[in-house]
């Protein structure tokens, strides 16, 4: 990999290619650590909620014994799906034949199986997914052998320790369908050198590109700080205790390879990343409050608020993602040059090149 300052982009290839894609499902979608879940979208006992995971239909679970389990969502009979969407419940009962799984993911019941020699009923449970709770976040890895997540962002934890991330709850959730390259969409994340393009009129204004910079990581992660055009103390902001450096600045956290996270004094934007081929994604951005501004009398005016303004970015962002997807998928196509303030995305692709070329 060249130093940044000659740093080239990924080949069109990377983007396009679905052997390429198969290879980042095998060595890296299904060997990290990705975030499935925010603690407060499941708050009580009983409380799940079902997605897709690269392939692999799982539950989260808050179980009734209050630990949050992250499990395969397929029946252990004929491979039925048992649960889809959100709600709550003590057992989860499978559509096509009954057999009941309580909230640990133990067969609890299976009707009309007697005569199933050697069957047991007590020793079935749904496959367990590793999981850990990291600021909030419900994180999973389908690699059971994978080291802990926690250890391996401590830095990007303590950048953001003064924003009680842990206390943040999604208070919109906003969903999209497109169709880039997953890479397209986590890159666009990570730099505000095109604040000068699509955001010309919002973003640039108040958060200048020349202004952005990215600090040195120690571990797979990248953070992108946006300080305000006109520094300025936030005395209204609803998170408080931030540093001068932090007040009215915009942050844009990536743990690789795509949990997404945008530190404001006023909350956070999550980006949830579902990839599905080489060149379509699925994204839910979650607009995330301090879980204090839901005692506030216009609580569900403030999260309006920011749920349109979000929406707004991203469709300008959304409007640039089409173009360089056109662009990505023309023959003539090379690689190009990156920008000192491109730095995050330099950080990203040594550490894919990394994952995808890794003997294993
Ligand atoms: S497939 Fe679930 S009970 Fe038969
Ligand atoms: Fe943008």
């Amino acid at each position: 990999m060249q130093p940044l300052e000659s740093a080239w982009t990924l080949p069109p290839a990377a983007y396009l290619r679905d052997d390429i894609y198969a290879l980042e499902l095998e060595r890296i979608f299904r060997r990290s650590w990705l975030a499935v879940a925010r603690l407060d979208q499941i708050p009580e006992p009983g409380d799940f909620l079902t997605l897709d995971l690269v392939g692999q239909p799982v539950m989260v679970v808050h179980g009734v014994d209050g630990e949050v389990r992250v499990m395969s969502g397929v029946c252990l009979h004929r491979a039925a799906l048992l649960a889809e969407g959100t709600g709550r419940r003590k057992l989860f009962t499978c559509p096509y034949h009954s057999w009941a799984y309580d909230t640990t993911g133990a067969l609890a019941a299976a009707p009309l199986m007697e005569g199933a020699e050697g069957f047991e009923p007590g020793a079935c449970r749904l496959p367990q997914i590793r999981a850990e709770v990291w600021e909030g976040f419900v994180m999973a890895n389908l690699d059971p052998e994978a080291a802990p997540f926690a250890p391996q962002v401590e830095g990007l934890r303590a950048a953001f320790a003064n924003y009680d991330l842990a206390g943040m709850v999604v208070a919109r959730t906003l969903t999209y369908e497109s169709g880039w390259n997953w890479k397209v969409l986590v890159e666009n994340f990570m730099e505000a050198y095109h604040h000068i393009g699509p955001h010309a009129q919002t973003f640039e204004p108040v958060f200048h590109a020349r202004d952005s910079s990215v600090p040195d990581a120690d571990g797979p992660w990248s953070i992108l700080r946006m300080p305000p055009a006109e520094p300025h103390a936030s005395p209204d902001a609803l998170v408080q205790g931030l540093d001068p450096s932090q007040q009215g600045a915009l942050f844009a956290a990536v743990a690789y390879p795509h949990l997404m996270f945008a530190p404001h004094d006023n909350g956070m934007a999550w980006y949830q990343l579902f990839p599905s081929s080489a060149g379509r994604l699925t994204l839910k951005v979650h607009v995330c409050l301090p879980g204090h501004a839901r005692a506030l009398d216009d609580y569900e005016a403030i999260a309006d608020a920011a749920a349109a303004f979000t929406d707004h970015i991203h469709r300008e962002d959304i409007a640039a993602n089409d173009l360089v997807w056109r662009g990505l998928t023309a023959p003539m196509t090379r690689q190009g040059r990156l920008s000192p303030l491109e730095r995050a995305i330099w950080q990203m692709n040594q550490w894919w090149l990394g994952a995808m070329t890794a003997p294993r």
